[in-house]
């Protein structure tokens, strides 16, 4: 398991089948995927058999530390050992979940694992330009767009562009050791106020 301060990342069970074939069945989900069609719990069970045989991808399920409620999903897919990088797929919060900051804390979780743990080099997603719900997230994680392709998906009766969006080991690193330099500062200046 990995695990932050308000979710932890989870191996899926047989018996998520349902709540992820219910989740990616929401047209608040799966408006944001490039690809859709109804999902059966049958298909995503065929789509489990064979995801335990793939190596070159990891998919877990975000649950609440305090309640053990699942609250959405993200993954590493198309994973390129020799040239150390993968894509991040797959992040849904649930609906009535979002704004909670689980989508930033699991996105970071997923990060700390794939650079920390996996030793990957770079990290890259694709996402609807004009999500720009998704796009805030993955800039406030420090992802730097890369590229726009144009009309690239056929989805909803028109052709949408998709911003290509990417953070490298060292940008991670360098982020990281801001974030922890911060807190240093800001707790030696508390203790600066406390005397
Ligand atoms: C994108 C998604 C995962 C965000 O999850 P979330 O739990 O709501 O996000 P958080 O509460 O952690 O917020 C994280 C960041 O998202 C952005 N954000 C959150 N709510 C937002 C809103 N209403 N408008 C714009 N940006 C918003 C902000 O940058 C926020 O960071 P901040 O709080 O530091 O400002 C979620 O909305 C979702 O599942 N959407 C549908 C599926 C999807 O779009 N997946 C991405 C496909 S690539």
């Amino acid at each position: 398991m990995i695990t932050g301060k308000h979710v932890r990342l989870r191996a899926i069970e047989e018996n998520d089948l349902l709540t992820l074939t219910n989740w990616r069945n929401d047209p608040e989900v799966y408006r944001q995927f490039f690809e859709y069609e109804p999902l059966s719990l049958v298909m995503e069970r065929k789509w489990f058999d064979e995801f335990l045989k793939r190596r070159e991808e990891k998919f877990w399920i975000a649950e609440t530390i305090k309640e053990s409620k699942p609250v959405g999903t993200i993954g590493l897919v198309n994973i390129h050992w020799r040239n150390r990088r993968a894509e991040m797929g797959r992040v849904l919060v649930c609906p009535e979940c979002r704004g909670n900051g689980y989508g930033k804390e699991m996105s970071e979780l997923l990060l700390e694992y794939a650079f920390d743990h996996m030793n990957l080099n770079r990290i890259y997603l694709e996402v609807f330009a004009d999500n720009t719900r998704a796009v805030s997230l993955y800039k406030s994680l420090g992802f730097l767009e890369e590229g726009l392709l144009r009309e690239h998906v056929f989805a909803d009766g028109r052709y949408c562009d998709v911003s290509i969006l990417g953070i490298l080991r060292e940008e991670y690193l360098a982020a990281s050791r801001q974030i922890q330099d911060s807190s240093v500062r800001s707790d030696s200046s508390n203790s600066e106020i406390k005397k």
